[in-house]
């Protein structure tokens, strides 16, 4: 079955798009029109990154969008992950977390966000002015990793906060753990408002039963995928589906993720998703199912050795989780003595990149384009270093802060990303008001937000952060040797 999944062409039968590219990159026509390099072998080359770049409009379609490829490409992914509507983007699901933001309430308003969002999130609710009530997911007391949300949370912020437009959740965590997503739905549909989910984990879920359902099937009203992280679309390439319930306005959703696009989207981007689409459709449960095998062949390798301990079904023992997406595989190190940076150090000199390490946990993303091989070298390569690094746990070993932040906001986001602002010694941002984003890269969630005090504990677990390796996303000094603050005179008393 393996090689029958890795070895047969692909026949993408009904990839209009794709196709449509594909005539785009054989034929002839002299083109005047965008782009500059215009294919030229003389400027090109053979290079082969040019060679296949082709604009959407003047190009796999003419600028009147005669041949509604973009169009048909997006109501085949509509019916393959049963959705109303499904538009694509070739800017990540950044762009469709910003665009939802804009549709779903008017300056002033408030939503009930998750605070364990993405960074894309927080730069969606400045440009809408909407005032977010965070909420947190559960953490794990034990591994300091978060975990679900708990409908009650949910439900008693929209108790609390009667007029808020919509909730917006990150359904699968990185982590791979979803919510109880129908409970969730229910409580915001009886509320009047939509679930939006940010899915961008989770573009795989539709293709196979072993998967936690896909939030568009469980009634979310609009629901972001990256197609490039866990499906085969070019980076960038993403997708927002829209269900037609009505709780969010669909065309100002288009109107709102129209006017967030690029006006000369790539062609190739498309295509790739349009492809993408049509892969999963024929091919996605036999190559999910493969992927499946390897996902468990790993655990079995690599859980117990050396104390190591991977994530499994078994998480869903923990009352706010309602799903694990098996393909992610998170190994916990809290009991292996080793430390995750050393042992990411050690599988880079062997020559295998993870998504995500920090002290205690590493994230090798494992998709259906990986295949024993890959798995095998990842298995050997992380069972050596393990075997190197393990002894005694120590206590002083944490995960990343994003996942248990209790944020002291004290302006509002908007306000305080638009105030005057200065930059301080780290010494002098103790007790400021951030200006800016301070976000640990991976998971890309805000460990410190515009509006919120800069306490000393959470600048020294940040400043650590760094001192160990974490890349700090955000910032304009990652180094966090200085920070950039709201300036004194527009901070509210008692702030400093
Ligand atoms: C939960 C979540 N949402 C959105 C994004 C942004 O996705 P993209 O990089 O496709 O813009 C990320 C990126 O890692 C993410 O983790």
């Amino acid at each position: 079955m393996t090689a029958v999944a890795r070895t047969t062409p692909v026949r993408f039968i009904d990839a209009p798009f794709a196709r449509a590219a594909d005539e785009f990159l054989a034929e002839r026509t002299a083109h005047f029109s965008v782009p500059g390099h215009k294919r030229n072998p003389l400027l090109v080359g053979d290079d082969p990154l040019l060679l296949a770049d082709m604009p959407h409009l003047c190009g796999v379609d003419d600028m009147r969008l005669s041949r509604d490829l973009l169009g048909r490409a997006e109501r085949l992914a509509a019916q393959a992950w049963g959705a109303a509507h499904t538009l694509f983007t070739v800017s990540g699901s950044t762009h469709p977390n910003q665009a939802v933001c804009l549709a779903a309430g008017s300056p002033g308003d408030e939503v009930i966000v998750a605070r364990t969002s993405h960074r894309s999130v927080y730069a969606g609710l400045v440009f809408a002015g909407l005032e977010p009530v965070w909420i947190s997911p559960d953490v794990d007391p034990v591994t300091g990793l978060a975990l679900g949300m708990p409908v009650e949370r949910v439900e008693r912020a929209l108790v609390e906060h009667p007029r808020a437009k919509a909730v917006m959740l990150v359904e699968p965590s990185y982590l791979g753990l979803t919510s109880d997503i129908p409970a969730i739905v229910e409580a915001a549909h009886a509320h009047g408002v939509p679930l939006v989910c940010d899915q961008a984990w989770g573009a795989h879920f539709a293709f196979h039963p072993g998967l936690p359902d896909c939030a568009v099937s469980l009634g979310a009203d609009a629901v972001i995928m990256s197609a490039h992280k866990t499906l085969t679309a070019f980076s960038q390439g993403a997708m927002l589906h829209v269900s037609d319930r009505g709780l969010l306005d669909v065309d100002r959703t288009r109107a709102c993720f129209e006017a967030l696009l690029t006006t000369s989207a790539s062609g190739a981007i498309y295509a790739s998703l349009d492809r993408a689409r049509a892969l999963m459709e024929e091919r996605g449960t036999v190559l999910v199912e493969h992927a499946l095998r390897l996902a468990d062949g790993f655990r079995e390798e690599v859980g117990g050795w050396c104390g190591a301990r991977c994530h499994d079904a078994g998480m869903i023992a923990y009352p706010s989780v309602g799903g694990v997406d098996p393909l992610k595989l998170v190994v916990d190190l809290s009991a292996t003595g080793a430390d995750g940076f050393q042992i990411e150090r050690d599988l880079r000199d062997d020559g295998v990149v993870l998504e995500f390490a920090d002290r205690t946990t590493l994230v090798p993303l494992l998709t259906i384009g990986d295949d024993e091989r890959s798995v095998a070298r990842l298995t050997s390569s992380l069972k050596r270093s393990l075997a190197r690094w393990a002894g005694t746990a120590t206590a002083d070993r944490k995960a990343t802060s994003s996942w248990r932040i209790t944020p002291q906001p004290v302006l509002t986001l908007r306000d305080a990303f638009f105030a005057p602002r200065q930059r301080v010694s780290w010494r002098r941002a103790v007790g400021r008001v951030a200006a800016e984003i301070v976000s640990p890269y991976p998971p890309g969630i805000p460990a410190l937000a515009p509006g919120e005090l800069i306490t000393s504990g959470l600048l020294n677990v940040l400043r650590g952060e760094v001192s160990d390796g974490t890349r700090m996303a955000g910032p304009s000094d990652p180094s966090l040797e200085t920070l950039v603050v709201v300036a004194e005179s527009s901070a509210p008393e008692g702030s400093n």
